[in-house]
């Protein structure tokens, strides 16, 4: 495959970059549906399923904290790495535009951007959480893009968004769609992956806060 199709389509736009800081600003989150190339969805799969990637149990907590725990969450991840493929370096290169794009609009200090594929095979699922650690304000925004053709709605594995404000009432529950990537700021939303009926793909990832600028940026990201 060319390099070329993996950036063709020209996500993100201007635009793009105009709409989704207002989404982000207005409501905290985004939800974005077959913006990205085609291509590129397509070869990120490829990767997933076809050994390009590592895949591991995943683990939560951090440091000494961290386990595995199978009541929490039972996906295996895998990180991506601009080496280790052209649809991953692409994803990376895409992201990094999304970041500097998001930078001159919002004040959210973007820094760096981490990304792992996730496989939920059928049955799994992920609790409800929050992706950023208390206290540590290292997750800004996450992002998640799914990787699977043809989902129905039979084949459950919704991402379940909680409302700021109260984190026991459903904002929105949104199944993993070919090309659907969504987006949200990390301190604000808990999310559950509900368990799934089918083998489920996702790449989860995080724009993180240059720690060098934690001191200059206001504890409540401006709205
Ligand atoms: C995560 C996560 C959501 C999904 O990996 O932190 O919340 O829908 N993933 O895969
Ligand atoms: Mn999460």
């Amino acid at each position: 495959m060319l390099a070329t199709d993996l950036s063709a389509g020209a996500f993100p736009t201007e635009s793009h970059l105009d709409a989704l800081s207002a989404a982000l600003r207005l409501r905290g989150y985004a939800v974005l549906d077959n913006m990205l190339p085609p291509a590129l969805v397509d070869a990120l799969l490829a990767d997933a399923r076809g050994g390009q990637a590592d895949f591991r149990p995943a683990a939560t907590g951090r440091r000494a904290r961290r386990r595995s725990n199978p009541f929490v969450r039972r996906d295996a991840i895998a990180w991506l790495e601009p080496q280790a493929s052209a649809a991953q370096a692409a994803y990376l290169a895409l992201m990094a535009a999304l970041r500097s794009g998001l930078n001159r609009r919002l004040l959210l200090g973007l820094f760096s951007y981490e990304a792992q594929f996730s496989h939920y095979p059928d049955g799994a699922f992920y609790r409800k959480h929050y992706d950023a650690f208390r206290g540590e304000r290292n997750r800004v925004l996450s992002t998640v893009l799914y990787l699977n053709p043809a989902w129905q709605s039979d084949d459950a594995g919704q991402l379940r968004v909680f409302d700021p404000a109260d984190d026991t009432l459903e904002l929105c529950c949104l199944l993993p769609h070919y090309g659907r990537l969504v987006v949200f700021l990390s301190e604000e939303f808990a999310h559950e992956v509900l368990p799934t009926r089918r083998s489920r793909y996702s790449i989860a990832g995080w724009f993180r806060l240059n720690s060098g600028a934690l001191a200059a940026v206001p504890l409540s990201v401006p709205l």
